[in-house]
Formats: C-alpha cells, sequence, structure tokens
C-alpha cells in the first residue's frame, strides 16, 4: 500500500493524533460479544502510546438514527480497551465540541487515549459533511485511518477529514490492504480462492474478479445451486436465483475447469436443528429436499485442491453453518485451511470470519479480514474511498 505518509514517516511524538478505527462490535446486553475488531485496533493504539501520543480514538457503533442513543454508545469499548491496556482510558461523551476541547486541554501533551463518543450521533458524519469534517478535525495535528472495515464509506470521518490533516493508514489498514491486494498482485502460486455464500447475486462481481486472478475457485454454500439448475439438474427445494442461470451458464463455459462446484451435498427436509441431513450426489436431490452443506466427497476433492495451494483466499461458509447439523462442510475446509503448511491463508467476509472464530481456528490463519462489506468491495475490485483519499 503506497499512502503519502505513513505511521513511521510522521513526527507523532507528543502530538495530538485523531485515529478513526472501525469499533463497530456486537453488543447485548452491555457486553461485547465479539472484540476481534478491538483487537484488531490495538496495534496502532499502543504505537501511538508509545509515541506519548494524545490519541482521539473514534469510531461508528451500528446504525442510530442521529442523536445519542444508549445502545450505541462506544462507553462498553472504552471500558474495553482500559482493561486491554490496564491503563485509564478516557470515555469523552461527544466526538466535537466542548466535551472533546476540555479534555484535550486536560490531557494534551500526555500518552493518553480519549475514546469519543459514537461518530454516527452526528448525520452529518455519513453525509461527509465539510464543515462536521473541520470540526473533527479542528484539536488534532495528525489523522489515521485504521477503520478498514468502513473504508468502503465516504464519511466525514473516513473521507473528508483527510482534507484538512496530514493523514496516514494505521497498522490494520495498511495490512488488510497489502493481504488482500496480495490475492490480485503477486501472489504466491497456486492461488485458490474457496467462495461460499448463499447468492449469485450478491456475490457475482466478485466471484469474476476471483476467477480472474485464482488458479482455481471452489464453489459452495447456496449460490452452487443456481450452477447446477442451470446445467439442468433437479435441485429440489434449494435456493435458486432464476434470474442467474444465464449468467451462471456462461460463466460455466468461460471459465470451464476453474471454477469448481460440489459433487455431492448434505440434504435436509427443512433448515432448523434438530433435522436428519442424507448425503447425495449433485444430481440426486430429490423434489420435496434442500441442500443445507456441501457433501464429504466435495470436502475431499476441495481438501485436496487446497493441499497443492501457496495462498488460499476462503470468502463465505459452505453450508447453513449456523445450524450445528449442517456446519460439517465449512467445519472440514476452516480445519483443512488452518493445517496448510507454507501456505498464506486469508480469510474475508463476515460470515467466514464468524466461522473461522466459532471453529476456534482463528490464531491459525495468515489473515483475517475485519471487513464484511468492505472486503468484498475491494476484492470486487472497487476503489475504497476512505483508503483512495491517503493516497
Ligand atoms: C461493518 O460492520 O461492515 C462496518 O463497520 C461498516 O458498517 P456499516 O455497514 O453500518 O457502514
Amino acid at each position: 500500500m503506497k499512502t503519502k505518509h505513513t505511521l513511521e514517516s510522521l513526527k507523532l511524538d507528543g502530538k495530538v493524533v485523531f485515529v478513526r478505527a472501525d469499533l463497530n462490535v456486537p453488543i447485548k446486553d452491555g457486553k461485547i460479544t465479539d472484540e476481534t475488531r478491538i483487537q484488531a485496533s490495538m496495534q496502532t493504539i499502543e504505537y501511538l502510546l508509545m509515541k506519548n501520543c494524545t490519541v482521539l480514538l473514534t469510531s461508528h457503533l451500528g446504525r442510530p438514527k442521529g442523536g445519542f442513543e444508549e445502545k450505541y454508545s462506544l462507553k462498553p469499548v472504552a471500558t474495553r480497551i482500559q482493561e486491554i491496556l490496564h491503563e485509564p482510558v478516557v470515555y469523552v461523551k461527544d466526538c466535537i465540541g466542548e466535551e472533546v476541547h476540555k479534555a484535550i486541554q486536560q490531557y494534551k501533551g500526555q500518552a493518553a487515549v480519549l475514546v469519543l463518543e459514537n461518530l454516527r450521533f452526528y448525520p452529518e458524519e455519513e453525509k461527509n459533511d465539510a464543515d462536521f469534517a473541520r470540526k473533527l478535525s479542528e484539536h488534532a495535528d495528525f489523522y489515521v485511518n485504521d477503520a478498514f472495515g468502513t473504508a468502503h464509506r465516504a464519511h466525514a470521518s473516513t473521507h473528508g477529514i483527510v482534507a484538512h490533516l496530514p493523514s496516514a493508514p494505521g497498522f490494520l489498514l495498511k495490512k488488510e490492504i497489502d493481504y488482500l491486494g496480495s490475492v490480485f498482485q503477486n501472489p504466491k502460486r497456486p492461488l485458490i480462492t474457496v467462495l461460499g455464500g448463499s447468492k449469485v447475486s450478491s456475490k457475482l462481481s466478485v466471484l469474476k474478479a476471483l476467477l480472474e486472478a485464482s488458479d482455481k475457485v471452489l464453489v459452495g454454500g447456496g449460490m452452487a445451486f443456481t450452477f447446477f439448475k442451470a446445467q439442468g439438474l433437479e435441485i429440489g427445494k434449494s435456493l435458486c436465483e432464476d434470474d442467474f442461470l444465464t449468467e451462471a451458464k456462461n460463466l460455466m463455459n468461460q471459465y470451464g475447469e476453474k471454477l469448481v462446484l460440489p459433487v455431492d451435498a448434505r440434504i435436509s427436509q427443512a433448515v432448523s436443528e434438530g433435522q436428519s441431513v442424507q448425503v447425495v450426489s449433485c444430481s440426486e436431490i430429490p423434489a420435496d429436499m434442500l441442500g443445507v452443506d456441501i457433501g464429504p466427497a466435495t470436502e475431499k476433492l476441495y481438501l485436496s485442491h487446497l493441499k497443492s495451494a501457496q495462498t488460499v483466499l476462503w470468502n463465505g461458509p459452505m453450508g447453513i453453518f449456523e445450524i450445528a447439523e449442517f456446519a460439517l462442510g465449512t467445519k472440514r475446509i476452516c480445519e483443512g485451511m488452518a493445517n496448510l503448511k507454507n501456505c498464506v491463508t486469508i480469510v474475508g467476509g463476515g460470515d467466514s470470519v464468524a466461522a473461522v472464530n466459532q471453529m476456534g481456528y482463528d490464531d491459525k490463519m495468515s489473515h483475517i479480514s475485519t471487513g464484511g462489506g468492505a472486503s468484498l468491495e475491494f476484492l470486487e475490485g472497487k476503489t475504497l474511498p476512505g483508503v483512495a483519499a491517503l493516497m
């Protein structure tokens, strides 16, 4: 990632630094249920503290309607960061104006973390309002963007603010772009992509981009059934997007053996817990049943492809993994990927990241992306406004 400035090139010592992170973590009854994004943001925060910076740590949380809402407050996040750092962290009940000004006066010149309140409590944030961007910037000497998960949004804190301060990417943003970018720029080959998820429509652009970049794309999840139907096979009650049958046929013709489809499936009567599961070949799905996961022969086939890989990118689960009976295919692929030696393994997309975490393989992958929508848009080849602003 080549940017105008880097964290290391800025003279940060003792300065006030506005950090835009993505601390949009799930919170239930005031408790953070997955802190991946907080942990991923710590390297930049700790580096700035080491440089004696006063860190104005900012983020959005959820999609508030405009104005303060307790359930979208960043206070629990501030508390968690304080526990991680074993240092006091200051929670500021606003992200602009008097409250921020007062807190900065108190902590300026000291190594400190000030967690400012949810940027989206101001509708101006999402409108990329120029005056709001200026207000955000007014107390800081530098701007650091570490919010890869929000880099696909052109908001005041990810885009507009760059006009006001010398700016650099944080370590997380840089790592994300370097890893995900490596899929398109000189990947170690063979590069095998595993692409799952429910719909062809939502993955079509990314599928095309990855078919171009990869040596093989192994398809799983609900979207495989649209390809089977396009071949004239019976798919029973399985998920299918009839509007995409022609597109699916064209892709199979254009990419031939590069596009690898499941050979068998786990099928069930309904999508609910406790259902019994049968394994059938993909040409034998009964009319009254539906595919819920890839089958064991497909697992074997996909794992044999993965064994030859030097780079693996995985985006999207192989089945309805949230239901234990339908999670086996996703689990086997995840396990297989985690056990690869001398291979760069990259996981992107909300569901596959959740699957890796749920199955406990998070520390076995080379890189787990913190971006859901952002990683998909990046892999589709779209320009991310938050990244482009730093270039
Ligand atoms: C995400 O969770 O994908 C990011 O934090 C972006 O959130 P948004 O979709 O509400 O902009």
